[in-house]
């Protein structure tokens, strides 16, 4: 096998691309799985892992994965032998950690409009907290808590929206704290009942900053913040403060040039907090945890796609693929093209640009518009980069009734088929005509 001729900065840290795929022959992957699919590189997820963790403060941080950046079952499971808790947010995610293997008491369950039938099935099955994001929802699993006989632990969530923690708190009235979460005015109300409740145990709070965030002073102000506000929040309450969620957001490049998030400045800022926790008697039984996504898999994840059709449109290249929008939303939702490779023997790292575009009906199905891929042909195979997290769980498979792309995954050189590919006549053979 050739050397991969493309790699980014954090090498092993991202699957290696170009011209081969993780060590392996794209083009026999994609004869066997067919294009498009997604490849997962199992191991650059367990370093990725084994990289965050070396720089948490010893005994004082967990990691829980957030299920919703990759819900793959063997991605799931992977990170469940790993020895992570999880975050979940459904209760079909809910039947997918304990179906990969994660302890109940390891599994947290957060996310705004939880029905009662979720609250119940979370309850029933012990999970080790539930966030509560609103006073309504707090006396929904007040009430089913003490139904099922249980006392059940909860953080609370702190509505952040665009603004720091320190600004969120300071606002009363809620304008613009978007959708998640509560108040602090609410927060307030909701810890004094929840302090108050047989059936609930108030753990701490819970605040997700900002996503994709690759600044670690940024991560580090919003954890430090978030344990200084559940602190006032706890003793308010007169309960010992047992954990602070400071939620996920630890970010990832997605274009040459963007830095990666630094993990040496992270756990050195980590570092400082804890000295400072370490010296407060009231945070003796604090547990922080961290509930990132897209940082522990994002990287690790390419989609393959075929080119189709290869022309020239006012004067550039548009290489047409067998892949889109449609498996790869990120591009249209926020505007910004993905790093594409060309793999093969014919593998280019650089050299002219040219737009790669789906075959939606759709002017926003891009996914770059101008990848650096040579003089592309068509049968090329392209890898589509940094689509591990929010990739095929943040797709819109059934747009244009194409077929959904099989999933496989990569450890130690072997690939293994996880999902296959989904016919379009599976949907169309549950549809009904009505027959009035
Ligand atoms: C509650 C919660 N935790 C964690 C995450 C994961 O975020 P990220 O993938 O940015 O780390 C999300 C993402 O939406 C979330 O809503």
């Amino acid at each position: 096998m050739t050397a991969p001729a493309s790699r980014t900065a954090g090498d092993d840290l991202a699957i290696a691309v170009g011209p081969d795929l993780a060590g392996l022959d794209p083009e026999r992957l994609a004869v066997e799985y067919g294009t498009p699919f997604y490849l997962y590189d199992l191991d650059v997820v367990s370093r990725r892992v084994a990289a965050l963790r070396a720089v948490l403060p010893a005994g004082r941080f967990d990691l829980a994965y957030a299920i919703k950046a990759n819900p793959s079952l063997a991605v799931v499971a992977h990170l469940a032998a790993l020895g992570l808790g999880a975050d979940i947010a459904s209760e079909g995610e809910l039947a997918l950690v304990r179906r990969a293997g994660f302890a109940s008491a390891r599994v947290l369950f957060t996310g705004p409009g939880k029905s009662d039938a979720e609250l119940r099935a979370a309850v029933g099955s012990r999970v080790g907290s539930i966030t509560v994001e609103s006073p309504g929802e707090l006396a929904r699993l007040d009430r089913i808590a003490a139904e099922a006989g249980r006392r059940m632990p909860i953080l609370l969530r702190l509505a952040v929206g665009e603004r720091s923690v320190l600004e969120a708190v300071r606002i009363i009235g809620d304008g613009g704290l978007g959708k998640f979460g509560m108040g602090a005015a609410d927060l307030a109300v909701a810890a004094e009942r929840a302090a108050r409740s047989p059936h609930l145990q108030l753990l701490g709070v819970h605040a997700f900053g900002a996503s994709n965030v690759r600044a670690a002073s940024a991560l580090v102000e919003h954890i430090g913040e978030t344990v200084a506000y559940a602190q006032r929040v706890a003793a308010d309450v007169g309960v010992p403060l047992a954990l602070v969620d400071g939620g996920g957001g630890l970010g990832i490049p997605y274009a040459d040039g963007e830095e990666p998030l630094d993990l040496d400045a992270l756990g050195r800022g980590l570092e400082r907090l804890e000295r400072e926790w370490a010296a407060d008697s009231g945070l003796a039984g604090l547990r922080a945890l961290l509930e990132p996504g897209r940082f522990l898999v994002g990287p690790a994840g390419v989609y393959v796609t075929r080119v189709l059709d290869v022309k020239t449109l006012d004067g550039r290249t548009v290489a047409v693929v067998d892949g889109g929008i449609h498996h790869v939303l990120r591009p249209a939702l926020v505007r910004q093209g993905h790093r594409v490779i060309r793999l093969g023997t014919a593998a280019h790292a650089g050299g002219a640009e040219a737009a790669v575009v789906g075959p939606l009906c759709t002017g926003l199905d891009i996914l770059s518009p101008s990848a650096p891929i040579g003089s592309v042909s068509v049968g090329d195979l392209l890898a589509v980069r940094d689509v591990g997290a929010y990739g095929f769980t943040e797709s819109m498979p059934l747009f244009l009734s194409r077929p959904l792309p099989a999933e496989v995954v990569v450890s130690r050189g072997r690939a293994a088929l996880v999902r296959p590919a989904i016919d379009p006549s599976e949907f169309l053979d549950r549809q009904l005509l009505p027959d009035w």
